[in-house]
């Protein structure tokens, strides 16, 4: 039996909540030989509190066999404690009509006290990733909070937008989305951000020959995936949460287990490459392995491309410099 890897999950009684501990707990983020043991935040507020319970209690009535232990917990020292993995959450959703950078400065300060508890208590090789919207400039701000880890442990989700994409294109190709490789999802989770399938493969050959139609990439599908977190809101009345949880555990599962050669997308902080300045934290293309991940360097950027990704830049150095002052 291997060692239990502890799962650290803040907002852990809400929505996202719901949909992912679940399958943390099958196996299905780690493997099916894995246990873990969840550690799991919620706010002090005794119906937070009373929900997360509720929540264990239907973790216990599953009797998962990978289920090695459970905390509760209103402090996030508890919850990171030694934490493997650390799935930040909780924040406050937006609603109809809002932008996710209208949620900066109320959920800032979450990550400003989740970054700092990190720093303290976790593995040194933690690996967070930061769902809470807006989620780039959140995992920033943990990042920047927690000085004695390594900023490379922080990363943000933009694996939502890769599926989201990748099922926009098949649908438009006609083609099965698990054949269509090497996309690209630039930038910020917001409406700036760059799908970019001029690399995409299917079964080896271009996708970008199959579609042939820049009018679409422009008018249609870049703004179509860009949007559809605000489509899911209008039409659900709540941000989406399923398909969240989901890409959240692709995002681990990729990271941890490793993806082959096989590219997805995350928000990592930036190496300089690709004309994005260090440390911001940006989608960009990578493979896994051994844990780590392993940026894909050196693809060609035409002028539409470098327009829409300094467009996405701009936006996150906004966001960036309205939540410097909680930065020291
Ligand atoms: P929700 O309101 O259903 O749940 C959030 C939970 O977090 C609540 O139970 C709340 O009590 C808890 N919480 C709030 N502040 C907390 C704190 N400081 N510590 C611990 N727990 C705290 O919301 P949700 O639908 O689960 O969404 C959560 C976040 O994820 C939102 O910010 C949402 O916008 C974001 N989101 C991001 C993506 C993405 O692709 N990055 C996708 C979907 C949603
Ligand atoms: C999404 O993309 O669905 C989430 O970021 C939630 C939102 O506010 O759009």
């Amino acid at each position: 039996m291997k060692t239990p890897v502890r799962v650290a999950v803040t907002g852990a009684a809400g929505q996202i909540g719901y949909s992912l501990l679940f399958r943390i707990a099958s196996g299905e983020m780690l493997g099916k030989d894995q246990p873990v043991i969840l550690q799991l935040l919620e706010l002090p507020m005794e119906k937070a509190q009373a929900a997360l319970k509720g929540v264990m209690m239907e973790l216990e009535d599953c009797a998962f066999p990978l289920l090695a232990g459970m905390v509760g917990t209103d402090d996030a020292e508890v919850a990171f404690k030694d934490a493997d993995v650390a799935l930040l959450v909780g924040a406050r959703p937006r609603g109809p009509g809002m932008e996710r950078k209208d949620l900066l400065l109320e959920n800032a300060k979450i990550f400003t006290a989740q970054g700092a508890a990190l720093n303290k208590v976790a593995s040194r090789d933690v690996k967070v990733l930061v769902v809470g919207n807006p989620a780039n400039t959140n995992a920033y701000i943990a990042m920047k909070s927690a000085p004695d880890l390594p900023a490379k442990n922080f990363t943000a989700m933009l694996r939502l937008d890769h599926n989201r994409a990748l099922s926009q294109l098949a649908n438009k190709a006609g083609v099965a989305v698990g054949d269509i490789e090497k996309l690209v999802v630039w930038g910020n989770h917001s409406p700036t951000m760059y799908p970019d399938y001029r690399f995409a493969t299917v079964k080896g050959e271009s996708l970008k020959d199959k579609i042939n139609d820049a009018e679409w990439n422009a008018n249609t599908f870049i703004p179509q995936v860009g949007k559809r977190g605000a489509a899911i809101i209008e039409a659900r009345g709540l941000s989406s949460a399923a398909s969240a949880a989901n890409a959240a555990i692709d995002h681990i599962r990729d990271w941890v287990l490793g993806t082959g050669d096989k590219w997805v997308t995350m928000g990592v902080p930036s190496d300089g490459s690709y004309g994005i300045p260090e440390g911001v934290i940006y989608g960009v293309p990578v493979t896994c392995a051994n844990g780590e991940y392993t940026r894909i360097e050196g693809l060609p950027v035409d002028d539409f491309s470098r327009a829409a990704m300094d467009k996405t830049l701009a936006e996150l150095e906004e966001e960036r410099s309205g939540v410097a002052h909680l930065l020291g």
